[in-house]
């Protein structure tokens, strides 16, 4: 049975099926649309939230090059990405890619994985837009009771609007791609002119003291021992330790966050009017605009404020309250919360993408293959998954998920690039609009780059993976398998 778990489904055929009228997605987007769509998705709860505690605890003023570090790696990763793309382009992103490059088995395990990233980080998200939320709600004297303020501290509460955000913007997508990426453009431009004026404000009030040290010295953090430590710690032998250089890396490894979703741009190709062009442009530029104002935001952030007492819940906020800006808090407070919608939204939306991907090709019940007749979206997949996450961002914190979210998207980036050079090899002839530089040393970089961020990840999220990953094997063989539609390959559609 190797053989058939190691099929693809052929380049030719993925695109004919985007061709059949009821499994067909309407094309409306372009080149601007996907870099809106980029940005709109990669700023977000990474540079709001958890740039605070990533600066207080682990890195300090070097906090900055941990998001040189990150951006690095997804740099490499999105050159990856954007031959892929504008080779198959596809609803599915990776899942997609890997289902023409690398066989059946290894597209199904990055779908699902694929899954968990997307629905996992739109969890993330929301909570954190609640967050910011409620802080504002605070401020105008409307507190939510405690029990429906999500879970802090240990102590148990429902998400409630966390929970509601969710179903609102499902249906929104269920009612058009086009609706939400219009009300997508007008947030997006609140979300980096709250980023500007972090950075433009921030800096009037930097101060150079707060540079020093720019790297503070390591130290030991008996807390983080055992599964809580990094992994590559365990496997080294040496003490878990914060700070440092090991604590950029260690720091990289978090707010690579802040990074997920440029790699989503690629999950409309089959949306997008002229994909070979427009793909490429859309990640790579997204990924550019994202990596300087994060490098902006936290150099401004840890200069007015000391890293020691920098805030968790809202850090840029509080840096401003901090220095007696209090106008500008409200501002950035406001401006955040409505800009983790689209975040949100998009997530949202790739995840569908992927799920419905995989129904088209039988791997999950055909059932939610099916494409709304008037709206033109796959509403049957929206809806399961939209309900799914409302319950999972009701009854979670950012902290437990984020790290989860982060290797899963790594594991998927080094699929991708393994992708690149696989299908170099046996399908050479394909026209590609965007060809990744220096194969197959760009993917190889690529592996390593994202492997050594993995490592970076505690031992405990590598265990949580590895369950969530075996479930989903399980799950092929036991559906997936017996369903695919290259079983009936030959038989009439
Ligand atoms: N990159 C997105 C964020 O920071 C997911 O929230």
């Amino acid at each position: 049975m190797r053989s058939s778990a190691f099929r693809t489904k052929s380049v030719e055929e993925s695109i004919r099926d985007t061709e059949e009228p009821e499994h067909g997605l309407r094309k409306s987007l372009t080149a601007v649309d996907l870099t809106v769509f980029g940005v709109g998705v990669i700023i977000g709860t990474g540079i709001f939230v958890l740039t605070g505690k990533i600066a207080r605890d682990t890195a300090g003023p070097a906090t900055a090059l941990s998001f040189v570090v990150a951006g690095v790696v997804c740099g490499l990763a999105a050159l990856c990405y954007a031959e892929f793309a504008s080779t198959v382009p596809v609803a599915g992103s990776a899942y997609t890619f890997s289902y023409a490059s690398l066989g059946e088995l290894p597209a199904w395990i990055i779908g699902w994985d694929l899954i968990l990233e997307l629905a996992l980080g739109c969890a993330v998200v929301a909570v954190g837009w609640s967050g910011y939320l409620r802080s504002l709600m605070d401020s105008a004297g409307i507190p939510l009771p405690d029990a429906l303020s999500g879970t802090h501290d240990g102590h148990f509460g429902f998400d409630l609007l966390a929970c509601l955000l969710v179903l609102a913007l499902t249906a929104l997508l269920v009612a058009g791609t086009k609706l939400s990426s219009r009300v997508t453009s007008v947030v997006v431009a609140i979300k980096v002119a709250v980023v500007l004026l972090v950075i433009i404000a921030g800096a009037f009030f930097v101060k150079a003291a707060n540079y020093t040290p720019f790297v503070p010295p390591a130290k030991s953090t008996p807390g983080d021992t055992g599964i809580h430590a990094p992994l590559i710690q365990l496997m080294s032998g040496y003490t878990p330790t914060t700070f440092g250089v090991l604590g950029i890396f260690t720091a990289a490894a978090v707010v690579f966050f802040a990074f997920i979703g440029f790699d989503v741009v690629a999950t409309a190709a089959e949306e997008t009017i002229h994909p070979q062009k427009d793909i490429p442009r859309g990640i790579l530029g997204s990924l550019a605009i994202c990596t300087l104002l994060y490098v902006l935001v936290s150099l401004v952030v840890v200069g007015m404020q000391h890293y020691t007492e920098l805030s968790t819940a809202a850090p840029l906020a509080d840096a401003f309250k901090a220095v007696g800006a209090p106008f500008f808090a409200g501002t950035i407070s406001f401006g955040a919360a409505i800009g983790l919608t689209t975040v949100c939204m998009i997530l949202l939306l790739g995840q569908s993408r992927v799920f419905f991907a995989m129904s088209r090709d039988g791997l999950l019940p055909r059932f939610f293959a099916h494409v709304h007749p008037r709206f033109g979206t796959p509403y049957r997949s929206t809806i399961l998954l939209g309900t799914v996450v409302a319950v999972v961002a009701g009854f979670t914190s950012i902290d437990e998920l984020a790290e989860l979210v982060n290797i899963g998207t790594l594991f998927a980036f080094i699929v991708v690039a393994l992708g690149v050079v696989v299908l170099r090899r046996t399908r050479p002839d394909l026209p590609r609009s965007f060809r990744t530089p220096l194969v197959p040393l760009v993917p190889a970089l690529s592996v390593l780059a994202s492997l050594w961020l993995m490592l970076n990840l505690p031992a405990e999220t590598w265990i949580r993976f590895g369950v969530w990953m075996a479930v989903g094997v399980a799950v092929y063989y036991a559906y997936g398998r017996s369903h695919s539609r290259l079983n009936s390959a030959s038989a009439p559609r």
